[in-house]
């Protein structure tokens, strides 16, 4: 299989980012400059747990922290969710900052 390329939206923000199809939204997010909420990365904890509006996402895991309600009505963990489609969710994210400046001899001690 081909991976495709996504756009995944935050609601409500708005906010756009690309997918390659084949990392998790998480990641793209992350690719993107952007932090959502998370914490094992591996779809047990449910940190990342927020709900999708539109689109379709398969997960790289086999059994994520999702009961079979959760799934019908739309929730999904982002950390383990790959989209195959463009997809839009509910979630907030924080920019991430920009490396520090990691010029030669400017506070690295040598
Ligand atoms: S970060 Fe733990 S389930 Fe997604």
């Amino acid at each position: 299989m081909t991976a495709r390329a996504f756009t995944i939206t935050l609601l409500p923000s708005k906010r756009v980012f690309a997918s390659t199809g084949e990392t998790s939204i998480l990641e793209a997010a992350a690719l993107a400059g952007l932090r959502l909420s998370s914490s094992c990365r591996n779809g047990t904890c449910r940190a990342c747990l927020c709900r999708l509006r539109d689109g379709d996402v398969r997960y790289r895991i086999e059994w994520p922290g999702l009961s079979a309600e959760e799934k019908a009505d739309g929730w999904i963990l982002p950390c383990v969710a790959i989209p195959l489609a463009d997809v839009k969710i509910e979630a907030d994210f924080e920019e991430i900052p920009p490396p520090a400046d990691t010029k030669p001899g400017r506070g690295r001690g040598f």
